[in-house]
């Protein structure tokens, strides 16, 4: 049998340009591959690429360095001749004027937002270009002038080379972000390099990795056994479900039910992996959980236990089993660390309940989406036909329910909220904003406050509501949903739940909060 024909391909470098990410995955969605690597790579860090793609081009991102900086981010010259098409954006497109001899300075102003591109030449990148297209700009320093082999493709009022390729070489540069959807043609920009300059075929398909994936994980197992921490997030579902696919009753999926999951979650999980054909193991932990945390009030503490706890749960279940492999639902940005772009989380001790115990003695690691993003694991995802639910969840934190009560964690809190937690998610799926947040949950504040249930006076506790809009956690507002929506979750969670008097809605967004209330 003939291996598979590898994809087509292009390599990104990173200069740390906050829309790195973004110019991978324009390219995934041509269906064309495309992996990032650090702006440092060496030619033969590039080459080695070309084990997982036929290498088409090369992309140089943005940054927010400079070419004249007293150390300049540099590029190995070599990848310039490697024989492939070669664009830089934004700091790419002045590092490659700069190599070649160019002008490039600070320009008089700093051009930053939408501006008009008057287009020169309308041709190879910029085929079917207007004379005036609307781009997006961030840059400071500016390309002034090229030496005689380039060709300027277009300018703008205060940047005269704002696009540019070489006459002999295939060698481009365009000042703007074509990734930003902003910039209105971007997208046909980047088709006419990945498909006209490039030559790409659109032969990569992310549902492809189903296949690939069992086969992949076949070769590395073997005839070996292994575990995954099902935490009923998206990636580890469908990390769960190829493996199973691959290994039958060969792989565990271990479900540690700490106590501090939503209203019959595990049960949920349990019963959609099962029906995808995995072998799920429940562990019922929730005793020795709430014995630890008992007593304890300071977040960075619970987050501590529930980690430790965890981790001892699986590694015994994983003894039991004989499993010699660890499967991780790790997503390619999980992997890629990209200088500026690396989000270093230091305000919460992110324990990833389901995160590798790194003192345990596996002979290997299995990542069957360690290429994807998120969207294409949601991908995958429906084509396993796991439940909607599942592939479209929304995050959970990994010790669950205890980052979101206040203070000691208690069955008797834990259950209360549950209940509340229930109420807010079926109003909001069932409300015109359903599908707009990011996340939406209550949280059982430390705050009693006084209130009157029936003809008697009461005193109970205070729940938040809070609901969040975001597109990657790191910073997110508060939603303004309708009053009647509000009202509803109020009522229903004050006349369901006997302990609680008084419902609030959490109008702070990240930052200066973060989004989880611990
Ligand atoms: P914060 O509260 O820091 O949360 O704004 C950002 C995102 O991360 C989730 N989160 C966690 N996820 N373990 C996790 O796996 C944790 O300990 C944890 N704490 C917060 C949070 O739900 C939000 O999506």
């Amino acid at each position: 049998m003939s291996p598979d024909p590898l994809p087509d391909g292009i390599v990104i470098l990173d200069f740390g340009g906050q829309y790195c990410h973004l110019i991978a995955r324009r390219v995934r969605e041509m269906n064309v591959y495309s992996e990032i690597l650090p702006s440092d790579a060496s030619l033969e860090e590039v080459k080695a690429l070309g084990g997982v793609m036929v290498i088409k081009g090369i992309i140089l991102s943005g940054s927010p360095s400079s070419v004249n900086a007293e150390n300049p981010l540099k590029l190995d010259e070599r990848i310039l001749d490697l024989g492939v098409p070669v664009l830089g954006l934004c700091y790419g497109h002045q590092l490659l004027a700069s190599l070649h001899g160019g002008d490039v300075r600070k320009g008089s102003v700093r051009e930053y937002g939408s501006r008009t591109a008057f287009i020169d030449r309308p041709e190879h990148i910029l085929l079917g270009m207007q004379m005036e297209e609307p781009v997006w700009m961030s840059h400071g320093d500016t390309v002034y002038s090229l030496p005689s082999c380039f060709r300027v493709l277009a300018h703008t009022d205060s940047a005269p080379v704002a696009a540019f390729r070489h006459e002999e070489k295939p060698i481009y540069g365009l000042q703007w972000h074509p990734e930003v959807k902003h910039t209105i043609h971007g997208d046909k920009m980047l088709t006419n390099f990945v498909f006209k300059v490039c030559g790409s075929q659109p032969n990569w398909h992310p549902a492809d990795a189903v296949e690939e994936g069992i086969k992949a994980v076949l070769a590395q197992v073997g005839k070996g056994k292994a575990v995954i921490a099902l935490s009923g997030g998206v990636d580890s579902s469908v990390a769960a479900a190829i493996v199973g696919k691959a290994l039958g009753k060969r792989i565990i999926a271990v479900h540690v039910d700490h106590g501090m999951m939503r209203l019959h979650e595990s049960e949920q999980v349990k019963e959609a992996m099962e029906k995808a054909g995995v072998n799920v193991k429940v562990v019922d932990a929730k005793d020795r959980f709430l014995r630890r945390l008992r007593g304890v009030t300071d977040p960075e503490t619970k987050r501590k236990i529930i980690g430790e706890e965890f981790i001892r749960v699986f590694e015994e279940e994983a003894e039991r089993f004989g499993a010699k492999y660890l499967v991780q639902g790790t997503i390619y940005p999980d992997r890629i660390e990209s200088g500026i772009t690396r989000h270093a989380d230091t305000i919460k001790t992110h324990h990833n309940v389901g995160g590798l115990p790194i003192h345990m003695n596996f002979k290997g690691v299995v990542e069957p989406l360690k290429d994807l993003y998120k969207d294409e694991v949601r991908a995958l995802g429906e084509k396993l036909e796991l439940p909607r639910e599942l592939v479209w969840r929304q995050p959970f934190p990994g010790p669950g329910l205890a980052v979101r009560i206040v203070g000691e964690i208690t069955e008797e809190k834990l259950e209360a909220l549950r209940s509340a937690d229930a109420i807010v998610t079926d109003e909001v799926e069932h409300s015109e904003i359903a599908g707009v947040p990011w996340q939406y949950f209550a949280v059982l504040t430390d705050t009693k406050s006084t209130g009157v249930k029936g003809d008697e006076r009461a005193y109970g506790w205070t729940v938040a509501v809070r609901i969040v809009e975001s597109v990657d956690a790191m910073t997110a507002n508060f939603t303004r949903p309708p009053w009647d929506l509000l009202e509803r979750i109020s009522t229903r969670i004050t006349n369901g739940i006997p302990e609680v008097t008084r419902v609030v809605y959490d109008i702070t967004n990240k930052p200066p909060s973060t989004i989880e209330w611990e």
